[in-house]
């Protein structure tokens, strides 16, 4: 297993271009089974979960070719209705295949995904929302077995709001017979560009980034191809980089319009923002002031930056209270930090963080995609060398992500397994 060494201390100054979004190319990947033909889709970041959901869609049938940044997806001999548990244990995201599988084959054999690295991480919204659509749905041997002739249109209303749930019924309620109505759906911007994506093969949506879909379900669908949208997370971490190190960042092909929460709370922290079209420059203050976050559904602060904001508060000039609503386990790097010399404290889902004047490097482990992020981000700043083993998880979600590093001045480095 590789490992990240990183000697602290270097200002972060650049630019820095932001890939892809992963949690885009998850969603609209799985899509593509809903017609049989060829999709191009660009900007497609190279990480290991667009690799894995490449595995699963191959599994399928599917051929998938990824050249840099750009893959064409096959789905005309699609002859397979599984995904095996090796496959949904690596990742949740191959939840995804259940519900376009299930519309345009009428059957769906899916491995139930068991707890993530950090907590619970129920799939009861997808099955109770497909079986409103008319799915028959068994459990077998850990298997999700979902069977239908053709689904049928109903109203579905979500008690809490799923970017994972609204995805899969949005893809299967695309080819149901009559209307489906999706009450309090997820708004997050990978949701919205696969109901954009579905749109372009000629679904019919109504309420495209509202929280009430209307969806008229046609009898077929044909191929499209699409651009992925920025990944709002990696630029929230870049920018965070900037922040923590006290330098100068620039994060260009991002969309700032989808990082408004993330912007307003690094504004307080006192940085001084930038805005244009496709980008934003941040420039760090000396003193980091404490900021408050809640994580929230979008267009709130995001859950998959509470990590990293932890670790930029571990380094202000006070205390801060950072509470996770979405998820309320999701604090596995919080003790890995308290070995850097954080100062933190974890009641529930509240963690107070009381500025501490540095961070002392230390051997850390990286329990999940953005635990590794924030121990990266501290490990920029640790006095010393910082040694941050089983990084397998960053490679899911961030693009070179010590390439990108070293070219903004950190003294980062990749050491393979082979090597130690
Ligand atoms: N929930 C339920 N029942 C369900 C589904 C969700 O109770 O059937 C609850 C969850 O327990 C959670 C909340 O609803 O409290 C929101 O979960 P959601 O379904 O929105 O999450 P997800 O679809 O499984 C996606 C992202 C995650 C991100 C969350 C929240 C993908 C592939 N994953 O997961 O991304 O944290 O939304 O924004 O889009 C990451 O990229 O690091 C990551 C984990």
């Amino acid at each position: 297993m590789d490992k990240f060494i990183i000697r602290g201390g270097k200002k972060l100054k650049g630019k820095v271009e932001i890939s892809g979004a992963k949690n885009a190319a998850l969603a609209l990947m799985p899509a593509t089974l809903l017609s049989r033909g060829i999709y191009t889709f660009t900007n497609m970041p190279n990480l290991r979960d667009v690799r894995t959901m490449a595995t699963l869609l191959s599994r399928l049938g599917v051929d998938c070719k990824y050249r840099v940044h750009k893959m064409v997806i096959d789905t005309s001999s699609v002859n397979r209705y599984e995904a095996p548990y090796e496959l949904v244990k690596k990742m949740r995201a191959s939840i995804y295949v259940l519900g376009p599988l299930l519309a345009r084959y009428g059957y769906a054999k899916v491995s139930m995904p068991g707890g993530c690295a950090w907590g619970p991480r129920p799939i009861n919204l997808h099955l109770e929302g497909l079986k409103k659509l008319g799915a028959k749905i068994d459990l077998d041997q850990g298997y999700i077995i979902a069977q239908s002739k053709r689904l049928s249109g109903n109203n579905v209303t979500f008690d809490v709001s799923s970017v994972g749930a609204t995805g899969n019924i949005l893809m299967a309620a695309v080819l149901a017979k009559g209307t489906t109505i999706i009450e309090n759906a997820a708004i997050e911007p990978e949701i919205t560009a696969l109901a954009e994506f579905l749109s372009k093969m000629g679904a019919k949506i109504s309420g495209i980034g509202t929280r009430r879909l209307e969806i008229e379900g046609v009898d077929e669908l044909t191929p499209a191809d699409a651009r992925m949208i920025p990944d709002r997370i990696e630029a929230g971490t870049f920018l965070i980089a900037g922040a923590i190190t006290h330098g100068e960042v620039t994060v260009t092909e991002c969309n700032p319009e989808n990082l408004i929460a993330i912007l307003e709370k690094l504004r307080a922290v006192g940085c001084k923002l930038e805005i244009g079209v496709d980008y934003v420059k941040l420039k760090a203050p000396k003193k980091l002031k404490p900021v408050d976050v809640k994580t929230e559904i979008y267009p709130g602060f995001p859950t998959d930056m509470q990590a990293q904001w932890i670790a930029l508060m571990t380094l202000a000039s006070g205390t801060s209270i950072v509470t996770d609503t979405i998820y309320y386990d999701r604090f596995k790097h919080v003790p890995e930090l308290i070995r850097l010399g954080a100062d933190i404290e974890l009641h529930k889902n509240v963690a107070v963080v009381r500025g501490v004047r540095k961070l002392i490097g230390a051997k850390v482990m990286s329990t999940d995609l953005r635990a590794s992020a924030s121990l990266i981000l501290a490990g920029l700043v640790a006095e010393g060398t910082t040694e941050i083993l089983r990084i397998y998880h960053i490679d899911r979600g961030y693009e070179f992500i010590e390439k990108k590093l070293r070219a903004l001045g950190a003294d980062i480095r990749r050491v393979s397994s082979k090597e130690y």
